[in-house]
């Protein structure tokens, strides 16, 4: 044989023996979840356009809003359900965009909606489901650290806080996602978004590693025991009802800075606040006085007792989608004086702004869903 054939040879079946090195793990398959009636299919459709398509768009293929995931690619669907989309829809991410949407906790939708919106995504996304183990994945966290901050901290973040991609470090992820689920994701990518798979770039080991560095970020998340504070009625909505308008100078005729805001509240001006965030996130935090206007409310019964001749300030948490969302429509239907908080929320908080705290909510703790 011509050397030069023999070593091209030799490196083709290097290549092979690396592929076979680097190759996926072999998943047995799980029996699919229970299939929905035509009526809870509608059902759930219709609570997906109502609540979810501001973020993940209309056709579940995310990154609409905020970066909000995709929730069709199919290793989310293959290895999530129940528990990784189930618990995410009930109590959200805390810190992140994603609200709790389940009722129990101040959201809009029953239990059995969230089940029948999990199922429902399942069988949208056309994934078969696979088993995977229960147990911790064993690794070297030092290792994975190094691996991590190589691959992964330019989407995620130096700290997995989440630039353009999910927070990895997020407690309620790291509580309701676990170790394979995890190890999954990184191993098969999530299809038709950002994430690669490194299934063909990182060794099974280095996976394991990386793995077990986002499972050391873990410190514990519980469900909270919520007792829903009573909605302010119509007499609460105009704050400070006898002074004077705060005259704000809004750019592109539509945003006012937390500053401003912060300033126009200082003073006691005459304001209407609006949290157009899933009313859940209201019962948890907001910015004093704020009534909880959420994005999917019917505007026409919302809008009852709402005064047009009074400033009106909208936010949410992502960082102004929502609250966007609602101040144009307001805005088609006359009420011109209004604005939406240009930094939203957590923009607000990091400028070290002030938030009240709910009362409702008391350490003991409840059992999450199973
Ligand atoms: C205001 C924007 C917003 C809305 C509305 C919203 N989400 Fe999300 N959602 C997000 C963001 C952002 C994340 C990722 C948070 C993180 O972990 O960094 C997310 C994460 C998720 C996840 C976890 C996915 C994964 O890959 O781990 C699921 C499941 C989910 N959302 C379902 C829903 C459903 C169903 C609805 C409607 C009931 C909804 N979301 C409404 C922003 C939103
Ligand atoms: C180019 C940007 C990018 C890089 C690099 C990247 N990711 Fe991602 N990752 C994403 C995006 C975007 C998503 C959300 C995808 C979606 O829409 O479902 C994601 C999703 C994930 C998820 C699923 C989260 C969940 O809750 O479902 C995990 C786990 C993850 N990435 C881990 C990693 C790790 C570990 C690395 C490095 C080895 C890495 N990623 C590198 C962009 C990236």
């Amino acid at each position: 044989m011509h050397p030069l054939l023999k070593l091209t040879l030799l490196s083709i079946s290097c290549l092979i023996l690396a592929k076979v090195a680097f190759a996926n793990k072999v998943y047995e398959k799980q029996d699919p979840p229970r299939e929905l009636t035509v009526e809870e299919a509608e059902v759930a459709a219709a609570n997906y356009k109502k609540y979810c398509v501001l973020c993940h768009g209309e056709n579940r293929e995310g990154h609409k809003n905020d970066h909000a995931p995709s929730l069709r690619s199919k290793s989310l669907f293959e290895s999530g359900v129940p528990h990784s989309i189930l618990r995410p829809i009930s109590y959200g991410r805390q810190g992140t965009a994603m609200g709790g949407y389940l009722d129990e906790i101040g959201g809009p939708m029953t239990l059995d909606e969230v089940w029948n919106l999990t199922y429902w995504l399942f069988w949208q996304s056309g994934a078969e489901r696979i088993k995977l183990s229960e147990n911790p994945v064993a690794g070297d966290i030092k290792k994975g650290e190094t691996l991590y901050q190589a691959n992964c901290s330019s989407c995620h973040g130096v700290k997995g806080e989440g630039i353009t991609a999910p927070a990895l470090s997020n407690q309620a992820a790291l509580a309701h996602n676990k170790d394979d689920f995890i190890r999954y994701a990184i191993e098969q990518g999530r299809q038709d978004t950002p994430m690669p798979a490194f299934a063909d770039t990182l060794s099974a080991t280095d996976i394991d590693d990386v793995t077990a560095f986002i499972r050391s970020k873990a410190s514990g998340w519980k469900v909270k025991k919520v007792v829903l504070s009573a909605l302010p009625t119509l007499d609460k909505y105009v704050l400070n009802p006898d002074n004077d308008d705060p005259d704000f100078t809004l750019t592109d005729d539509i945003y006012v800075s937390s500053e401003d805001l912060f300033e126009a509240i200082k003073q006691n001006k005459k304001m209407i606040l609006l949290d157009t965030r899933v009313a859940s996130v209201w019962q948890r935090a907001h910015i004093k006085g704020a009534i909880p206007f959420p994005y999917y409310s019917e505007l026409e019964k919302q809008v009852q007792g709402l005064p047009k001749d009074v400033q009106i300030v909208g936010y949410c948490s992502c960082p102004r989608a929502a609250t966007e969302y609602i101040i144009k429509q307001l805005r088609e239907i006359g009420y011109t004086k209004t604005a939406v908080l240009y930094e939203g929320i957590f923009g607000w908080m990091n400028l070290g702004y002030p938030v009240m705290r709910a009362e409702g909510i008391i350490d003991d703790e409840a059992e999450p869903l199973h």
